[in-house]
């Protein structure tokens, strides 16, 4: 049994411990939120519980669908033991629906069905903002190589496969989400999370927001969502 040792890193929503295996992580989910870029503080609460739990329950199923994941077990409901990532600075984002920055930049109305999935790439950097980047960037850059590129390609389109048709049955759409890679023992895996923070879930029938944007846009109603996300999920296992 690992114990937990000191602060590593504190994020915006997560706390990293080393633990007294170096190849092992301690995560601790925060209720802490913020948006646009850190500019928007709040507390979501039960939402660290919700994002753990969440993560806990979908990165087994993407292991079985052939995805290396970071997660090794929930050491609480809001704590998690992780594979140690030396993570790749480029996050991937994934759109079946428009939405959020797409639409604004593009102009195109939220809620417009994409005809085929979109892969964006950020660069991850506090500094810079986070900002947008292609397939020439990450190369001329050494972001990444080639075939991890090719490799984070892959995954976060079968992940994007499997979680719209897991999520069906949960009248869960799945419109965006944001996906993190790093290398374990040389090994490329999905590391973060996947939970309403990183995720853009509308209900089926009513396409309500039950996401983060209920937090960015001020639109009431926060922690329900939170737990209705989580709620259905849990219904479906
Ligand atoms: P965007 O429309 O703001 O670019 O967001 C696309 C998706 O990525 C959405 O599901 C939210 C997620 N996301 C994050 O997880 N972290 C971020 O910092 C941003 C900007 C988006």
């Amino acid at each position: 049994m690992l114990s937990k040792q000191e602060l590593l890193y504190e994020g915006k929503a997560k706390k990293v411990y080393r633990t007294d295996d170096p190849k092992y992580y301690w995560i601790e989910f925060k209720d802490d939120a913020t948006a646009f870029d850190g500019a928007k503080k709040g507390k979501i609460t039960g939402k660290g519980e919700v994002n753990a739990r969440l993560s806990a329950l979908l990165f087994p199923r993407l292991a079985v669908q052939g995805i290396p994941t970071h997660f090794v077990e929930l050491l609480s409901p809001r704590e998690m033991l992780v594979r140690e990532l030396k993570i790749v600075p480029v996050e991937v984002v994934v759109r079946n629906i428009a939405a959020g920055s797409l639409s604004q930049r593009l102009g195109i109305a939220e809620g417009t069905p994409l005809k085929r999935p979109v892969l964006e790439f950020y660069y991850k950097s506090d500094d810079l903002h986070d900002p947008m980047i292609n397939e020439y960037h990450i190369a001329a850059l050494e972001l990444a190589s080639e075939e991890d590129l090719a490799l984070m390609k892959n995954y976060a389109l079968k992940i994007n496969e499997y979680l719209i048709k897991f999520l069906q049955p949960a009248n869960l759409v799945l419109v965006d989400f944001k996906l993190e890679f790093g290398h374990h023992e040389g090994k490329l895996m999905l590391g973060d999370e996947i939970s309403p923070d990183t995720c853009r879930f509308w209900d089926a029938r009513s396409g309500e927001k039950l996401d983060k944007d209920r937090f960015r846009r001020d639109l009431g109603g926060v922690e329900a969502a939170y737990q209705e996300v989580l709620r259905r999920v849990e219904a479906l296992v």
